[in-house]
């Protein structure tokens, strides 16, 4: 019989149990006693757990990990272990401005210094809302002391007149219901909200559904905790399981590191597809990898992921919502399924101490519906093509989410199936593009390429999600209602279009969209994966020097200190948009 390897001496002890320097130990324990803590339970031995609780007023979205917390609570006193809940800054998707992604790498900043400079063994990470998943990941990746992540769950179903409405993606509907006089202001604020029915995230398959799907495909949250929705009793009961299995983590010493491996990576590029996953995904996996130390190209998710089959039939790309998901089986079904056909590294640990394939293994699907057969799936070649040429380094796209309207009018061509040109409209930010998009004067027409630039990292800072944009006015009433976008901005999760975007490096930084003018000649061709401006060498680097000599792409001033400072260091896209300093510190 082997012995059980010993536990490793817990971090808290250098504070609260430090023969070697009492003093200090004394100042220390003094004032964590003062909200009743004891010295006994300070110095027991247990380990102290760090609760980072996203949840506020400000983030509706997490609120409630406010209730969860209790639960965990018991669980981590149950276990053994001592909880010590603290804020994180907080990030809401829809109520910040300019952008939510701006302060990602802020609330991952600052994580670092509390989990590095506290006396914690272990944290359990608040998740939910788009950006809070990536930036608690990414701060436990660099710290990388022991962490598990609880998802705060999904809301119920939205439902309006019997049928399902999902967050984001109704906005969408309830605008043209108000424009065919349908309904009033009343009625569209109705609608709308409707979609919202309880506490919990963004029930469709938008940038939050995605995260918790993929927190629990790297193996980091409990099996089958991701999708349960935020009101159901199984998630008061997962708040506490995950408050009991976080204790022994640390006994067991099981790190970010051990968990969120290259296998694991792949896995989750996978899990992407198959659940029909945000366009945000490669962002954000970039950035977590990038602070673990593990390499993943943006190529790589064209190598396992692009011919993966969406299995999950979630809005907007299909009909359900977050209670289905859950009720069919979620996440381990999905993984489940793409065990069957040999796509997922089994052996893979994940935080409850076995690997995915023993967890998911039995994972069964309680309705087809919602959740497809690997043989039977909606749609093959569900994830990203990778685009490169003069234009940008690298760009994603879906191809499966082309429309048959697209497909005809751009992709017909017999000689050239998968390939298109078109007259480049350049919009700078989305301010230019509102002011401008009905304008006659840039004379759009179908054959017209719709391009957003400044709307990267830099551009905008944290970048925006605008790159989908609709055609002008008169085009729509000649039936012409969407035209190929390209930008170097992100979109949003529940936004289904067609779109090229992440394009890096982006015009603020001097890429190729920053040479592009109105009315050039451009040419994509999505088989090869290119996408090149029709201009000679000459012209460009003509164009090139002027740009040198007018001081580089131009953007808006920074409102804020921040934006200035992460303005100085922010990668690409393509790199996950990290804080660039920030990665040399594992
Ligand atoms: Fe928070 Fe969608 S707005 S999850
Ligand atoms: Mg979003």
């Amino acid at each position: 019989m082997t012995e059980k390897p010993k536990a490793p001496a817990l971090r808290s002890r250098a504070w609260f149990d430090n023969a070697g320097n009492p003093d200090m130990t004394a100042l220390y324990l003094e004032r964590y006693l003062n909200f009743g803590l004891s010295q006994e339970e300070l110095q027991s031995g247990k380990p102290i757990i760090g609760i980072a609780q996203t949840g506020s007023d400000l983030s509706p979205c997490n609120r409630h990990h406010l209730e969860l917390a209790k639960r965990l609570r018991e669980g981590i006193r149950e276990a053994g272990g001592i909880a010590i809940e603290f804020p994180v800054h907080p990030i809401q998707e829809t109520g910040k401005r300019p952008t939510a992604s701006l302060d990602r790498n802020l609330a991952y900043l600052s994580l670092v210094e509390i989990l590095y400079g506290y006396p914690l063994d272990g944290v359990v990470l608040t998740i939910g809302c788009d950006k809070t998943t990536p930036a608690l990941l990414m701060a436990a990746a660099t710290v990388n002391i022991p962490a598990i992540a609880l998802s705060v769950g999904p809301m119920l179903n939205g439902w309006f007149r019997g049928e399902r409405t999902g967050s984001g993606t109704v906005v969408w509907k309830a605008r043209e219901m108000m424009a065919a006089g349908e309904i009033d202001y009343e009625g569209f604020v109705r609608l709308v909200a409707s979609s919202a029915p309880s506490t919990g995230y963004c029930n469709t398959m938008g940038t939050a559904t995605t995260m918790n799907s993929l927190a629990e495909a790297l193996g980091m949250q409990l099996p089958g905790s991701a999708a349960i929705p935020a009101p159901y009793r199984d998630r008061q009961e997962m708040a506490w399981r995950t408050g009991l299995r976080i204790v022994d983590m640390v006994h067991e010493d099981i790190k970010p590191s051990d968990v969120m491996t290259r296998d694991a990576f792949i896995n989750a590029i996978r899990v992407n597809s198959a659940i029909g996953g945000s366009t945000n995904a490669p962002i954000h996996l970039t950035a977590i990898a990038r602070h673990l130390g593990v390499e993943l190209s943006i190529d790589d998710w064209q190598t396992y992921g692009e011919s993966i089959p969406l299995l999950v039939n979630l809005q907007p790309a299909g009909e359900y919502l977050g209670e289905d998901y859950y009720h069919a089986g979620g996440v381990p079904a999905v993984v489940n399924q793409l065990m069957s056909a040999g796509l997922i590294n089994e052996g893979v640990l994940t935080v409850n101490g076995r690997s995915i394939g023993e967890n998911c293994r039995d994972a069964a699907i309680a309705d087809e519906k919602v959740i497809r057969p690997f043989g039977k799936p909606l749609k093959e070649n569900a994830g990203f093509r990778v685009l490169k040429g003069n234009l940008f380094d690298s760009a994603i796209m879906k191809l499966s989410v082309i429309s048959e309207e697209f497909r005809a009018r751009y992709l017909s061509n017999p000689e050239d199936p998968m390939a298109f040109e078109g007259r480049a409209i350049v919009f700078d930010g989305p301010e230019d593009y509102h002011a401008r998009i009905d304008d006659p004067a840039l004379a759009i027409d179908e054959e017209s390429i719709l391009f957003m630039r400044g709307a990267g990292p830099i551009g905008y800072p944290g970048a925006a999600e605008v790159v989908n944009m609709r055609a002008p006015d008169y085009l729509i009433k000649r039936g012409v209602t969407s035209l190929p976008c390209i930008g170097d901005g992100r979109q949003s999760g529940t936004s289904g279009s067609p779109s090229i975007l992440n394009a890096s490096p982006e015009a603020a930084a001097n890429g190729g969209l920053a040479i592009l003018r109105t009315g050039d000649r451009v040419r994509i061709d999505l088989r090869n994966c290119t996408a090149n401006i029709l201009v000679s060498e000459e012209e460009i680097n003509q164009r090139r020097s002027e740009l040198e000599k007018a001081g580089g792409y131009a953007y808006p001033a920074h409102q804020t200190p921040w934006q200035e400072i992460q303005r100085g260091m922010v990668a690409q896209l393509e790199a996950g948009m990290v804080l660039e300093p920030a990665v040399n510190y594992q």
